[in-house]
């Protein structure tokens, strides 16, 4: 990816956050959208590009060698081990934040999210920034309550606006190919630890079981009283077109079904047998890996392009429902939220 590593580029992409602008830039998860964390001005340009209701804190980037402590006031034990163990990578933690930090990037809260993303391009990047000493707060580079971006062009998709320029408040994208992981990252609350114990927020790509050998024990399912988490709506992530689930063995004869009435559906399955008629029905259809890495992977770019062919439905094959698949149907789930009974409604009509 060595074209991706332009080092005039990324200088000139540190330059316009340290001037309290907004770049975006791929990460390993999706592609975020940048502003200097401790610019308040700047932080609010995030919120108001992605029309993103304020008061939702956003996640504060952080080259390899940067001190998370600078950001929080208290960095316990569980938090150095599983820094040890998954950074840079897609796992970020909550943790009481530091009283010099401002309030814009937490929205209002007393924690922080900080994270260490392992991808070349947003490395250098955070590496440029301030000397590698800033944080860089980033929520995923979309408009609030759309699909995560995994590609750049997904990013100008986003925020281009009706005259076809860039949006006013965007001042460049970076170039960093394909997310490898395909959905956000993982995120653990460690700031409850004295009174409750880890809690994760949103699951992703690193495990609950992969973070327990790190911890004592499995860290606890979100709750009531967990800090804001905009992602954890019941409605987030969402296609334009409604979406709906479907187990494996529903699939062929719903299919049908649909398809009988003439009805446009697009489909995403992962299992192989299906009926050759019933494929060339659909007026879009996109089958990724049965394995959820790969699943997750290419889920949000397929969800753009199935959405693009505008359906009445997208219809989505349900993954099984184990722990390595929970953080990609933590994200269907979401996705189908808005669609209850459209399923019904289609096939009633
Ligand atoms: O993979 C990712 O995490 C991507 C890339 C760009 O790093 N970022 C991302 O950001 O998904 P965003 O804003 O779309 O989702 C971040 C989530 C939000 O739901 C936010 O509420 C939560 O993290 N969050 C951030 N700081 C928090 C805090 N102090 N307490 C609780 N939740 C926090
Ligand atoms: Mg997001």
């Amino acid at each position: 990816m060595s074209s991706d590593l332009n080092a005039q580029e990324i200088a000139h992409a540190a330059r316009l956050l340290e001037a309290g602008g907004l770049v975006a830039f791929p990460t390993e998860t999706v592609y975020g959208l940048g502003a200097d964390a401790e610019n308040p001005q700047a932080v609010a340009k995030i919120y108001a590009a992605k029309g993103r209701p304020s008061g939702h804190p956003v996640i504060v980037h952080l080259a390899p060698q940067a001190d998370p402590g600078y950001w929080v006031s208290q960095l316990p034990a569980q938090a150095e081990k599983l820094i040890a163990a998954f950074w840079p990578g897609p796992l970020t933690l909550i943790l009481p934040r530091a009283p010099h930090i401002p309030d814009a990037v937490a929205g209002g809260q007393d924690t922080i999210g900080v994270r260490c993303p392992s991808h070349p391009v947003a490395q250098a990047l955070l590496q440029e920034f301030k000397h590698g000493r800033g944080g860089v707060a980033a929520p995923s580079a979309n408009k609030f309550g759309q699909v995560s971006p995994t590609a750049s062009e997904h990013v100008r998709q986003e925020f281009t606006e009706a005259d076809g320029g860039l949006h006013p408040l965007l001042d460049l994208i970076l170039e960093g190919g394909q997310s490898e992981v395909g959905i956000e990252s993982t995120i653990l609350d460690l700031s409850r630890l004295d009174y409750l114990g880890p809690v994760l927020l949103r699951p992703g790509h690193i495990s609950a079981e992969e973070l327990a050998l790190h911890l004592e024990h499995m860290p606890l399912p979100a709750d009531e009283a967990a800090p804001r988490v905009s992602g954890a709506l019941a409605s987030h992530y969402a296609p334009r077109s409604p979406l709906a689930l479907i187990d494996s063995a529903s699939l062929p004869a719903t299919l049908q079904a649909l398809l009988q009435s003439g009805r446009r559906i697009a489909l995403l399955h992962h299992s192989n047998h299906l009926d050759t008629a019933l494929q060339e029905s659909l007026c879009a259809r996109i089958h990724l890996p049965p394995r959820p890495h790969g699943f997750a992977h290419g889920l949000y770019a397929a969800l753009r392009r199935l959405d693009n062919a505008k359906p009445e439905l997208i219809l989505v094959e349900q993954a099984p429902d184990t722990h390595a698949w929970h953080g990609v149907n933590d994200r269907l789930r979401r996705a189908a939220h808005d669609s209850i009974g459209i399923l019904s409604n289609l096939l009633r009509k």
